[in-house]
């Protein structure tokens, strides 16, 4: 099953678990529409043409969900319930943090082998170099920013560009090194007074006409429309803008590096099942394939490198 937000790649992941399943022996079921399916029962058997012509697609072709019925333990007694009706021994879910996290609980409950395939643009899951999605969204916000950096400079404006990250940095900093914005703003370092007050009181350099700033969406912190309101109430010189790109970081065919770790994966999501390992989310590190436990994965917060924030000051100046 694939659950929470869709990220591409997840059609790559679903394809080589599918396939790496049946070429070793091992019949597949499709769960739609993530935990919710198998609540209510929608499963259906995967053959190898049932996932032909998907790599290359965003989205995902089962379907996806956030269920609040899984998080009951009614819900889980219903899923167990159709599983076992179905023949299923071992799930596979592809998915972020909280889908993670309802696997984990539910292997613990049932009993059941679980893998977690590591699937969500945020990047936010501790134990893998990348998540599933990340890279695709990343080169989205990238060629967004290149479309906005010709407004800013032609108005000689500051933009405030918002990104998703559901309040994990890795797409905003990244995202502002890659497209050579000034700044990022990111939950993680509690960054916001200082950057935002190292813009006020340094300005535009004189040889720049337009400054991009990242903002990472942070619920606590509030987002780039904060941000804005605060920068043109202390510093009315400014022409300030601001863009949310909002769900097109989700959509999109991925990008080579997506389908090929979703490739990676997917097929080891099936070696690990057959090496009897329980709930664990696969990772790559380093370019080589690990199994992260399930508490590890979830619970640790993937930590941003201090080095990324001083290479995008020390280059934006
Ligand atoms: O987890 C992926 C993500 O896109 C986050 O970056 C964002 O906060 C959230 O999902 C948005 O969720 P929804 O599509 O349900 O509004």
């Amino acid at each position: 099953m694939t659950s929470g937000g869709d990220a591409p790649g997840m059609n790559a992941a679903i394809r080589a678990v599918t396939r790496a399943a049946i070429s070793k022996g091992i019949r597949v079921k499709g769960i739609y529409r993530g935990y919710k399916g198998l609540v209510t029962g929608e499963i259906q058997e995967l053959y190898t043409d049932s996932v032909s012509n998907i790599i290359q697609r965003g989205g995902t072709m089962l379907k996806t969900a956030r269920c609040a019925e899984f998080m009951t333990p009614e819900g889980r007694q219903m899923a167990y319930d159709n599983m076992r009706r179905e023949g299923i021994d071992a799930l596979v879910v592809i998915g972020g943090d909280g889908s993670l996290t309802g696997a984990r609980i539910f292997a613990q409950e049932f009993n059941v082998p679980c893998i977690g395939l590591p699937g969500t643009i945020d990047n936010d899951l501790f134990g893998t170099d990348t998540t599933i999605g990340y890279d695709t969204a990343l080169n989205t916000i990238v060629e967004a920013i290149d479309k906005i950096r010709d407004t800013a400079a032609s108005h000689e404006r500051l933009f405030f560009v918002e990104v998703m990250g559901r309040d994990a940095g890795f797409l905003a900093l990244n995202g502002a090194i890659a497209s050579g914005a000034e700044a990022a703003i990111i939950p993680e370092y509690n960054t916001e007074v200082d950057q935002l007050e190292d813009l006020i009181e340094h300005g535009f350099r004189k040889s720049k006409n337009s400054s991009i700033v990242l903002v990472a969406e942070s619920k606590s912190k509030g987002g780039a429309l904060d941000i804005a309101e605060r920068m043109k109430t202390e510093c009315p010189e400014y022409d300030v803008r601001v863009s949310i790109l909002g769900h097109l970081q989700r959509g999109g065919s991925p990008t080579a590096h997506d389908r090929i770790i979703a490739s990676r994966m997917g097929a080891a999501a099936i070696d690990a099942l057959l090496e009897d390992q329980r709930n664990v989310m696969i990772g790559i590190v380093r370019d080589e394939i690990v199994y992260v436990p399930f508490t590890r994965a979830i619970k640790n917060d993937k930590p941003i490198k201090p080095e990324l924030l001083d290479v995008l000051r020390e280059l934006s100046i």
